[in-house]
C-alpha cells in the first residue's frame, strides 16, 4: 500500500532532485553491487540522508538489524516504477525468522530522489536519527549491522515486492565514522610519504586453521615524521584469510638477530622471543577495518628516536577450510609527513591481564561482564587532561558489548567510547565526534560483556580464537610523558579459582613467564594433576550459584592495578554511585497520542563466523603479572 505521503514525497523528490554531496561511503557487498553514501545527522539537523547505488533495475532494500538477521529489523524498500517514478516503503522484518516484511504503521523514510539507468538504480532518502517509532531503528554511535537486498523485478506496488535474489549484512559505524575526505587530501599532497611493512611470502599451514605469524622489521633511518593515516593492503585473493594485523614497537631492544627469521608467534610450548620484548602497540588493523585517517591537525610521532629501530608485525591468518597452497605477502602502510602537525597523539591501554586464571566466563550465559579498573590513583599520574579521540575496543568471539566508563568525583560522565552491538569481525577503531576527556584522578572502568549461550564449558582468558580478552586501546592528544601507556587490572588467581570450587592446596601456580606458558596445575577429584585449561574442560561442573558468585567476583574483587611503573592495591571496586543515563528521547507522536520513547531491541544471539585473535599489548600484562606474583 502506497501512502499519500510517499506519493507526494516522490513528486517532491523528482522536482527537487539535486546534486547532494555525501561525506560517508561504504560498499556493502563483496561484488560492489550495493553501495551506500550518507550524511550523518549534524547539529543543524536530526536527519540522516542515505543514497543507495545498486546494480539492479528492480527494487533495493536496506535494513538496520541488531544481529544481522532480518527478524525485527527496521527496513526500507525503494524502487523506480514502470513510469519512472521513485517509490519508497518503510517496513520491518517479521517478529521471528525471515519472511515478507510488513509495512510500518507509520512511514518515516522520506524519498529525496530516485533514478535508474540500464544497470543501476539510485535512490536517495532521509530519516530521523530517532524516529520515535518502535518499528524503526534508533541510529546510535554503536556498530550498526546493515542488511541489504535487491531483486531485478520491478514491483507494481508496495504490496507486490518479490523475494530478494541477493542479500547480505555489513557492519558499519553510521554516526561517527571517519570521513574519507581526509584520505583524498593526504593522497594528493606531494609531501606525503609512505612506508610499507610487507610480510614475506607466508605459507599458510594446512593442518590448522589459525596461524599467528610474527616478523621483525627494521625501520629506515628517517627524520622524524608524523603518521597521518594507515591502510591495510591485503594481497589480492587473500581477503578471506587475512584476519588481523598488529604492529608493536620494540623500544630500544636490538632485534637484529631476528631479521629475516619470521616465525609462528607462539605454539603450545613456545613463544617467539620478540613477542616479549616488543611491547609498544603502534597500530592495528582487523578484518572489516578501513583506512584510518588522523584529524588534519594531528599526527602520531614516528622515527622520532633513532634508538627505536625495530617493529614487530603480528599477523593473524584464518584458514577455516585448510585450503592448501595459500601464500601471502600483504602489507600494512603508514602515510606520513615531515611537515609536522601541531598536535601529537599518544596511546593509553586499559585491559584485563590475559590469562586463564584472570578471566573465566561460564557457559550458557546471555550476558556475563568482566570489569577492568583503572582507578584515580592511576590516572592521577597524568597532570593535565587528555582527550581520547579514537580507540579500539577489543574482545574475541564472545564479545557482545564494551564500554569505557569515566567517573569523576563519583559521577559518571557521558562516554561514547562504547559499543552495545559489538562485532568481532568489524574491529575498526571507534572515532569520536567529540573527544572523551580524562582528567587526573578520574576513575575508569572498562566493561566487556560476553554472550556464551553456544559454549558448553568455561571460556577463559587467552590469545586463541576461542579464548577471551578485554581491552580498550585508546589514542589521545596532546601526547603526554607518561611512565606507561598501560593501566591494567588484576584479580587474585587463587581467589578466582576458589569461587570455582578449588581449594588453595589443590592449585599450583608455577613458572614466571606469563604468555599462556605459565603452568597452573590443579589436582582434580580423581587426585590427578591436570592443567587448569583441561580442568575447565573436563572437570569443572558450573552451577548457577557459581555463576552468580563469579559475576560478583569479576565485578567486586579486583586486587591490584598496574600503571606500568608500579602496582597499586585497590580498595575494592570503583564505586559508581551515579551512573550516566542518557537523557530520554523527546518524542512527540504525530498521531497526538502523547510522547513515547523508543528503545533499541536487545541483541539476540549473534552469528559468529570466522574465528580469530588479536594478541596485543600483552607485554605490560606479562610484566605486571610477573611483579604481581613475584
Ligand atoms: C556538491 O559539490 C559540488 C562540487 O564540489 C558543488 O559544486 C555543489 O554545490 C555541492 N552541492 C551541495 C548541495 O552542496
Ligand atoms: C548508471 O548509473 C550508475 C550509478 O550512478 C553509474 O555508475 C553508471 O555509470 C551509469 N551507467 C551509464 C551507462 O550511464
Ligand atoms: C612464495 O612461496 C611459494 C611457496 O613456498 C613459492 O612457490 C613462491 O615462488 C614464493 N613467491 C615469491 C614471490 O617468493
Ligand atoms: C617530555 O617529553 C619531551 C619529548 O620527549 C621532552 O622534551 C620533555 O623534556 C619531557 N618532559 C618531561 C617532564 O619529562
Ligand atoms: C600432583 O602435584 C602435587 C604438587 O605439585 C604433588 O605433590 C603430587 O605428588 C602430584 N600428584 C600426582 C599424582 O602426580
Ligand atoms: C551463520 O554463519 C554460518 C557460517 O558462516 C552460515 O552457514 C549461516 O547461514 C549463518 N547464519 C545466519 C543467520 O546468517
Amino acid at each position: 500500500m502506497l501512502t499519500v505521503t510517499s506519493v507526494l514525497l516522490a513528486l517532491f523528490a523528482v522536482s527537487s532532485a539535486q546534486q547532494l554531496n555525501f561525506t560517508h561511503h561504504a560498499v556493502l557487498d563483496p561484488n560492489e553491487k550495493f553501495q551506500l553514501n550518507w550524511n550523518p545527522a549534524t547539529d543543524g539537523s536530526d536527519y540522516f540522508t542515505f543514497e543507495c547505488v545498486v546494480a539492479t533495475r528492480g527494487w533495493l532494500g536496506l535494513g538496520f538489524s541488531s544481529n544481522g538477521a532480518m527478524a525485527a529489523a527496521d527496513m526500507v524498500i525503494a524502487w523506480v516504477d514502470a513510469s519512472g517514478n521513485p517509490q519508497i516503503s518503510d517496513r520491518h522484518g517479521p517478529a521471528q525468522g525471515n519472511g515478507y516484511p510488513p509495512a510500518d504503521s507509520k512511514q518515516d523514510y522520506e524519498l529525496v530522489s530516485g533514478r535508474k539507468n540500464d544497470t543501476h538504480t539510485v535512490i536517495t532518502f532521509r530519516r530521523k536519527q530517532d524516529t520515535c517509532e518502535p518499528q524503526d531503528w534508533k541510529i546510535t554511535s554503536d556498530t550498526t549491522r546493515l542488511i541489504w537486498a535487491f531483486n531485478d523485478q520491478v514491483p507494481t506496488s508496495a504490496d507486490d515486492i518479490s523475494k530478494h535474489t541477493e542479500r547480505g549484512v555489513k557492519s558499519v559505524q553510521l554516526v561517527n565514522p571517519q570521513t574519507k575526505d581526509g584520505m583524498a587530501t593526504i593522497l594528493a599532497d606531494p609531501s606525503t610519504v609512505t612506508f610499507d611493512f610487507r610480510l614475506t611470502n607466508v605459507t599458510l599451514p594446512t593442518d590448522k586453521r589459525t596461524l599467528y605469524w610474527c616478523e621483525i622489521m627494521e625501520l629506515p633511518k628517517w627524520n622524524k615524521h608524523h603518521i597521518i593515516a594507515n591502510r591495510m593492503l591485503v594481497q589480492k585473493g587473500n581477503e578471506r584469510y587475512v584476519h588481523h594485523l598488529v604492529m608493536y614497537g620494540c623500544g630500544e631492544e636490538d632485534m637484529s638477530e631476528f631479521l629475516g627469521k619470521p616465525a609462528s608467534c607462539f605454539d603450545d610450548t613456545h613463544v617467539f622471543t620478540p613477542m616479549k620484548k616488543c611491547r609498544n602497540y603502534r597500530a592495528v588493523w582487523a578484518v572489516g577495518g578501513e583506512d584510518f585517517v588522523y584529524p588534519s591537525n594531528m599526527g602520531s610521532p614516528f622515527f622520532d628516536d633513532p634508538k627505536l629501530r625495530f617493529v614487530l608485525i603480528e599477523m593473524h591468518y584464518d584458514n577455516p577450510d585448510l585450503m592448501p597452497g595459500i601464500t601471502d605477502s600483504s602489507a600494512f602502510r603508514f602515510y606520513m609527513t615531515e611537515k609536522l602537525r601541531p598536535i601529537e597523539t599518544g596511546r593509553l591501554t586499559m585491559g584485563q591481564l590475559v590469562s586463564p586464571v584472570q578471566l573465566a566466563i561460564p557457559p550458557k550465559q546471555q550476558r556475563f561482564t568482566a570489569y577492568v579498573y583503572c582507578p584515580g590513583k592511576c590516572t592521577s599520574r597524568i597532570t593535565e587532561p587528555i582527550n581520547v579521540f579514537t580507540g579500539l575496543l577489543h574482545t574475541h568471539l564472545l564479545g557482545i558489548a564494551m564500554r569505557v566508563r569515566v567517573i569523576r568525583n563519583g559521577v559518571e560522565i557521558k562516554s561514547e567510547m562504547r559499543d552495545d552491538h559489538y562485532d568481532f569481525n568489524y574491529q575498526t577503531p571507534v572515532y569520536l565526534s567529540k573527544p572523551l576527556v580524562i582528567m587526573a584522578g578520574d576513575d575508569i572502568i572498562v566493561e566487556c560483556t560476553y554472550g556464551s549461550m553456544d559454549r558448553d564449558t568455561v571460556t577463559y582468558g587467552g590469545y586463541g580464537s576461542d579464548n577471551e580478552m578485554c581491552e580498550a586501546l585508546l589514542e589521545y592528544y596532546p601526547k603526554r610523558n607518561m611512565t606507561s601507556e598501560a593501566c591494567m587490572s588484576i584479580v587474585d588467581p587463587e581467589a578466582l579459582l576458589e569461587v570455582l570450587g578449588l581449594k588453595k592446596d589443590q592449585v599450583d601456580i608455577a613458572g614466571e613467564t606469563w604468555l599462556g606458558e605459565q603452568i597452573v596445575t590443579v589436582m582434580n577429584q580423581n587426585q590427578q594433576n591436570v592443567t587448569i585449561t583441561n580442568w575447565y574442560k573436563n572437570d569443572l561442573k558450573v552451577t548457577n550459584e557459581m555463576v552468580t558468585k563469579l559475576q560478583d567476583f569479576m565485578q567486586n574483587s579486583p586486587q591490584q592495578a598496574n600503571d606500568g611503573g608500579s602496582f597499586l592495591n585497590l580498595d575494592g571496586a570503583i564505586q559508581n554511585p551515579r551512573p550516566y543515563v542518557d537523557p530520554p528521547a523527546v518524542c512527540t507522536s504525530s498521531s497526538g497520542s502523547g510522547s513515547i520513547t523508543t528503545s533499541q531491541p536487545t541483541p539476540t544471539t549473534t552469528n559468529r563466523s570466522s574465528g580469530g585473535v588479536l594478541r596485543e599489548v600483552v607485554n605490560e600484562l606479562i610484566d605486571a603479572f610477573r611483579k604481581f606474583i613475584g
